[in-house]
């Protein structure tokens, strides 16, 4: 969603545009940017692409500082109005922002009162009238911005200009803000990825924290006073932007094999298996596991894995339903929240109220510096390095595979059975990424297709779930998933000649009964395309439309295996129809909002 950058040092619209560039991945419907030149702070704001924005900026002289922002629409419809930067109505006050000011109606309410007015939609304009309110009785910079968090509520990462200090302040409120110095040269950012190319280490701003930083300067400060910080290494994996893949989708999807190479190495260490270990876990006699979208996914299968392995009770459940569930959780309870972001609103409120009741909370995570890694109280990364396409997919298997092995190491702490590492590696030693002619085949011909369904039983239902998203969201083709056995009680009714039908079959225990029903749809005109990892008679697959046979491992790690056909298929069916499959419309990399 959102994304903010700042930047001390020439060259100031190019630096920001070009890290802006970077932060589009996570979505957004207008950009704008701020710079200091000439003696002013000159605003620039465009909506739609950053390419708009760049078409109204003039040369500038002299540009020392600045800052810039991507939002995505929440108050307010997507115009270059609501587009930030927010400017107070003295001129003065300039900023950005992340994040949502829950109390902002009754802020302007009480603004208007005393005679501002408001020229937005945005939550984000009180605080940068709130900024001139509280500049009229008070002249310490620091101080003014002090107040006015004091005054708002909410979630925030500002970045902020005034006209007549040369640097940005800044503060920080549940939403992420870093910043990086190098020299006379400092960026802020809401993303570490910005700081590729600039940077090897940066701070991390905390909850509570305002700041100032320019040229010269970089100083951090709570309620307590200044704080001291150590900065933190970069680490920007294998993210590089001049990839040989067209798309980030397909190159993160390649990096697959690569992220279960980092888990193995991670893992095998001592030190890093006993995090989880040697944390005190006693009386733990349930487990919940609580994602969105495609880390709700991997808790469904998560939640199998760990029933199986634990032989205790174990859901999984989606964020935005778990917050307002009153979840029946106490300290007997373990709560993994799996994010690949870290930063998604639900599962972070999922956290809060997991922690109100008593639970211990494991965040399962791939941002390591995320609000939710640093929240929970055992943080366990999932090392698939940076995603930036919207469609998770290395995630998801790196997901997956940490689950199978967080399983593996709770069954030796509560029931003893040493835990190692070969069927992982097995997963590594057998994977591959399958016959891409064939996948290019059936891209070729779902991308004339509107509706399809997928369907399995057991492990298989959560592999059709998750191709199901990503076919839905990279090519906009209604894929729904249904339970095989649910077949004849009600959505046969949809099928005719024109329908597609995914059918996993890589469950013995239920292969016999999943194949009746892909037989019962075939019998009504559906076009089967069997999903399969057993090596079948050829009659008892001769009238279906398709096959895709993948190896088969034995283990609940065959989830990893069976989801990369699909993520490759989404991804060439997105591209035949002319999508762009890193940024389906209208998503965001990470939903920072409810
Ligand atoms: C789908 C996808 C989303 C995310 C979901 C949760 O491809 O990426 O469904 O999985 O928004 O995001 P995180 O994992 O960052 O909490």
């Amino acid at each position: 969603m959102c994304g903010i950058v700042g930047y001390v040092g020439k060259d100031t619209e190019r630096v920001l545009i070009e890290k802006l560039k970077q932060l589009e991945y996570r979505g957004y419907d207008s950009a704008g940017i701020a710079v200091k030149a000439e003696q002013k702070i000159n605003v620039f704001k465009a909506k739609g692409e950053i390419k708009n924005l760049e078409k109204t900026i003039v040369p500038l002289k002299d540009a020392q500082f600045g800052i810039g922002h991507t939002r995505w629409a929440t108050h307010g419809k997507p115009d270059e109005i609501n587009a930030h930067p927010h400017v107070s109505s003295d001129d003065k006050w300039v900023i950005v922002h992340n994040g949502i000011i829950e109390n902002y109606l009754e802020i302007k309410d009480e603004l208007t009162k005393k005679g501002m007015s408001f020229y937005s939609e945005t939550d984000t304009e009180t605080v940068a009238k709130l900024l001139e309110f509280h500049s009229r009785k008070v002249e310490d910079k620091m101080e003014i911005i002090s107040e006015t968090c004091d005054t708002i509520k909410g979630s925030y990462a500002l970045a902020i200009l005034n006209k007549e200090t040369n640097g940005i302040y800044f503060a920080k409120n549940k939403s992420p803000l870093f910043i990086a110095k190098k020299g006379e040269n400092v960026m802020i950012a809401s993303d570490v990825i910005c700081f590729y190319g600039f940077a090897d280490e940066y701070y991390s701003v905390e909850d509570g924290e305002i700041g100032y930083t320019d040229a010269n300067t970089l100083v951090f400060k709570n309620k307590f006073g200044e704080v001291v910080k150590n900065p933190i290494k970069c680490d920007f994996g294998n993210y590089n932007n001049a990839n040989t893949y067209k798309h980030f989708m397909i190159k993160e999807i390649y990096e697959t094999k690569n992220a279960i190479k980092n888990i193995i190495e991670y893992y095998s260490q001592e030190e890093n298996r006993n995090k989880i270990l040697l944390r005190k876990l006693d009386g733990i006699k349930r487990i919940k596991i609580v994602g969105c979208g495609t880390a709700y996914h991997a808790g469904l299968m998560g939640s199998k894995i760990f029933e199986e392995k634990l032989g205790i009770e174990c859901t999984a459940y989606v964020a935005s339903e778990f917050r307002y569930q009153d979840p029946k959780i106490g300290d007997d309870t373990l709560v993994i929240l799996i994010s690949q972001s870290g930063e998604t609103a639900d599962t972070l409120a999922a956290h809060e109220i997991s922690k109100q009741k008593g639970a211990v909370t494991l965040a399962l995570v791939n941002v390591e510096y995320s609000a939710l890694a640093k929240s929970a109280d055992i943080s366990v990364p999932i090392k698939a390095g940076v995603e930036v396409a919207v469609a998770s997919t290395k995630a998801y298997s790196s997901q997956l595979t940490v689950l199978y092995i967080l399983a593996g190491l709770l069954r030796e702490k509560f029931i003893g059975d040493k835990f190692n590492m070969a069927d992982v590696e097995k997963l590594y030693n057998e994977f591959d990424y399958g016959n891409i002619n064939n996948f290019k085949l059936l891209a070729d011909v779902f991308q004339y297709n509107d509706k399809m369904f997928m369907i399995g039983r057991g492990a298989d239902y959560c592999t059709a779930q998750e191709a199901s998203l990503k076919i839905k969201e990279t090519s906009y083709i209604n894929s729904d998933t249904y339970y095989a056995g649910e077949l004849k009680h009600g959505f046969l009714a949809l099928i005719d000649e024109k329908t597609y039908v995914v059918v996993f079959a890589t469950e013995k225990n239920v292969l016999s009964k999943t194949l009746c029903n892909a037989e019962e749809a075939k019998a009504r005109g559906a076009k089967i395309i069997l999903f399969t990892c057993f090596d079948l008679e050829p009659s008892l697959t001769e009238n279906f439309y398709f096959v895709i046979k993948v190896k088969e491992l034995g283990n609940a790690l065959q989830a990893v295996l069976n989801i990369v056909p699909w993520q490759i298929i989404a991804y060439y069916t997105s591209v035949n129809k002319g999508y762009n499959p890193d940024k389906p419309r209208n998503l965001a990399k990470s939903v920072t909002v409810e």
